[in-house]
C-alpha cells in the first residue's frame, strides 16, 4: 500500500493521466528542451507535474479553489514541516465523532455514511482552527485539505463526481488521510494561480502553453461542488437532491455557447513559443451534454492565426461515469509553433 498520496491518485473527469506519455512524446519530438511550461486549465495538475524539474518553471492554474489548493499542496515552493503534518494526520485518522456539523447535516447518509460525514466535517473544522491559531501555515493547511479531499474521494458513494450519489444504505467504510508525495526541491520556480485563464493569460509568458479546457457543457463546478464547498468552508446554503451551493461565480465560459469566443481571446493573447491544445472529438457523437462546444473548423482557424498547426491523435480510455468507454473516443493534441 502506498504511504503517500500521489498527485494522480484522485478521480477527475477529463484528467490526462493515461495520455501523459503521448503528450511527452510530442513535446520531445517537436520541441526538445524548454524552460517554462504553463498548465493553465490544470485540474489535478498531473500534466504540469509531469514536466516539473528544478530547472523548469511550471505555471499552474485552475478556476476551482479546491484544485488550486491541491496544486499548491503538491507543487508550490513554500515551506512545510512534514513531521508535524504526519502527526496531525495520524491523530485525525484515530478520531471517531458522534456530533453533527455542517458537513454531516448536508452530506451525511447521502455521499458518505453519517459517521464518516461527521468525522470529515470535524476534521475540516480542526484544520480551520489550526490555521487561525497559527499552528500550521498556509502550505500546511493546503496539504491537510488536499489529503482530506483525496482520502474521501476513495470512499464517496458516487461514480466519481458529485452530480449525484448512489441511493443505497451506507456502511462506515474506513477512510484514511495520508501525507502527500511532495518533492519541494523541484518546485523552486513554480507559480500557482486560481484565476480565469482568460485573465491570467494577459499576465504570463512561457515557452510551452498547454491548454486543456472543458470541451462540453458539463461544468466542473457542478461535478465537484462538494469538494469545493468542503475546501472553501464558508458553509453556504445548499439546494436540491445533490446539495449544491450557488456556483454562479465559478461557471466556465468554455462550457457555454461563448466557448469559441473565449478560446479565440485566449489564443490571441498567449505569449508562448508553442501552444498545445487537448480537445476531444465528441462533437455530435455522444448525448447532448457531451457535444463539443468548439467546432474543429473554429479550432483550426483560431490556432492557424498564430502559426502552423499539426494534429496528433491517440485512442484515449476515458473515465466516463462508470459506463463502458466509447471506442471512437480519440484524444487529440493540436500543436502550434507560434510565428504570428
Ligand atoms: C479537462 S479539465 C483539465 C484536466 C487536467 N489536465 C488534468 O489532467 O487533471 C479542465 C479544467 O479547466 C478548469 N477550468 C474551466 N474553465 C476555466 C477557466 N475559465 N479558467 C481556468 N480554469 C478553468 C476546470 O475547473 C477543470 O479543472
Amino acid at each position: 500500500m502506498d504511504l503517500n498520496f500521489k498527485i494522480a491518485q484522485r478521480r477527475y473527469l477529463g484528467n490526462k493521466n493515461t495520455i501523459l506519455p503521448f503528450i511527452e512524446k510530442i513535446i520531445k519530438e517537436e520541441i526538445g528542451d524548454f524552460n517554462s511550461f504553463c498548465d493553465i486549465f490544470a485540474g489535478t495538475g498531473t500534466v504540469g507535474n509531469r514536466f516539473n524539474t528544478k530547472n523548469t518553471k511550471i505555471i499552474l492554474n485552475d478556476l476551482l479553489y479546491h484544485n488550486f489548493v491541491a496544486l499548491n499542496a503538491f507543487l508550490s515552493q513554500d515551506n512545510f514541516n512534514k513531521d508535524k503534518i504526519v502527526e496531525i494526520i495520524n491523530n485525525f485518522n484515530k478520531l471517531s465523532i458522534k456530533e453533527d456539523n455542517y458537513f454531516s447535516i448536508n452530506f451525511g447518509n447521502r455521499y458518505f455514511s453519517i459517521n464518516n460525514a461527521r468525522k470529515i466535517g470535524f476534521i475540516r473544522e480542526e484544520i480551520r482552527k489550526l490555521f487561525l491559531r497559527h499552528k500550521i501555515n498556509r502550505r500546511e493547511k493546503d496539504i491537510l485539505l488536499t489529503s482530506l479531499n483525496y482520502s474521501i474521494d476513495k470512499i464517496a458513494n458516487t461514480v466519481g463526481h458529485y452530480d449525484a450519489y448512489i441511493k443505497k444504505e451506507l456502511k462506515d467504510v474506513k477512510f484514511e488521510m495520508k501525507m502527500l508525495n511532495i518533492d519541494n526541491e523541484k518546485n523552486i520556480n513554480n507559480e500557482i494561480y486560481n484565476k480565469d485563464a482568460n485573465i491570467l493569460i494577459r499576465d504570463i509568458e512561457c515557452d510551452i502553453l498547454y491548454l486543456d479546457p472543458p470541451y462540453n457543457s458539463r461544468q466542473y463546478s457542478d461535478a465537484y461542488h462538494l469538494l469545493e464547498n468542503l475546501t472553501l468552508w464558508q458553509k453556504p446554503k445548499v439546494e436540491g437532491v445533490a446539495k449544491k451551493f450557488d456556483r454562479t461565480h465559478i461557471k466556465s465560459e468554455y462550457c457555454k455557447i461563448t466557448a469559441t469566443k473565449s478560446f479565440e481571446d485566449l489564443v490571441m493573447n498567449a505569449k508562448a513559443k508553442y501552444i498545445l491544445l487537448s480537445y476531444n472529438n465528441m462533437a455530435n457523437k455522444g448525448n447532448h451534454r457531451s457535444n463539443a462546444r468548439i467546432s474543429d473548423e473554429d479550432i483550426f482557424r483560431i490556432l492557424s492565426s498564430r502559426g502552423n498547426v499539426k494534429i496528433f491523435e491517440q485512442i484515449h480510455k476515458e473515465f466516463n461515469a462508470g459506463k463502458k468507454r466509447r471506442d471512437d473516443n480519440k484524444e487529440r493534441v493540436f500543436f502550434v509553433e507560434v510565428s504570428k
